[in-house]
């Protein structure tokens, strides 16, 4: 408890919180334009929508202990990744791999990971791209790299999540067998359904 309260209180030090802030507004500025630029290019809106989240401390002590790390704040710094979240929907499944290159085309922030859950969803059905990125945050001589989460997924892929993050990830109802296997079955449905509409968006583009 003890412990826990310690990372609350250095989680919450406004120097931890607006750093972790400025590396998201920077990739959120940074998507802003991306999306600018990719509209005018395929004549058409690509980012439906896009959100931030700075972990609570409470997860942060769960995620810590559930990976085997004792509760500290350099521990949390130091080996989650998703402090500092954001997600981008975007409208066509093929929208993704847009997006993602041209992140990874940016010269002032590093590409530390990235996971392709779209082309290898996870076992129960998730479907994104997640890329982990570094972003130097600069305060007087001291420069730190600021590490941001973000998640990439169509619109449809985020209908799944949302409904399966309500009634199944990490939830007791997720470990039912029959739950489990039913709710992969629906990503596999509207992942169908999301290539359909892709097809069907390249005919008429075609026309
Ligand atoms: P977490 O402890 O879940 O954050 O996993 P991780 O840090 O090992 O990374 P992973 O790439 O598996 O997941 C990162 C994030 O993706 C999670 O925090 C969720 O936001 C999302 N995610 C991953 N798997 C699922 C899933 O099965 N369902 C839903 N709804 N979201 C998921
Ligand atoms: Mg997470």
């Amino acid at each position: 408890m003890q412990a826990e309260n310690l990372l609350g209180e250095q989680m919450e030090n406004p120097m931890v919180r607006l750093s972790y802030a400025y590396a998201t507004d920077l990739i959120q500025a940074r998507l802003r334009l991306i999306n600018a630029d990719l509209t005018e290019r395929n004549r058409r809106q690509i980012v439906r929508s896009m959100s931030s989240r700075i972990k609570s401390a409470e997860s942060i002590c769960k995620k810590l202990v559930k990976k085997g790390h004792a509760v500290t704040f350099e521990n949390a710094v130091s080996v989650l990744n998703d402090i500092a979240g954001i997600r981008v929907v975007c409208y066509f499944c093929d929208d993704i791999y847009q997006i993602a290159a041209e992140l990874q085309r940016q010269s002032d922030f590093r590409i530390i990971k990235k996971k392709d859950y779209v082309k290898n969803p996870k076992q129960s059905g998730y479907q994104s791209i997640h890329l982990i990125v570094g972003v130097p945050v600069t305060y007087r001589d001291q420069t730190k790299e600021m590490r941001v989460e973000i998640q990439i997924r169509s619109f449809a892929m985020d209908y799944w999540a949302e409904l399966d993050a309500q009634m199944c990830y990490k939830k007791d109802a997720g470990q039912i067998l029959h739950v489990e296997r039913e709710i992969r079955d629906y990503s596999d449905v509207i992942a169908k359904v999301d290539n359909r509409m892709l097809e069907l968006r390249k005919r008429i583009e075609e026309m």
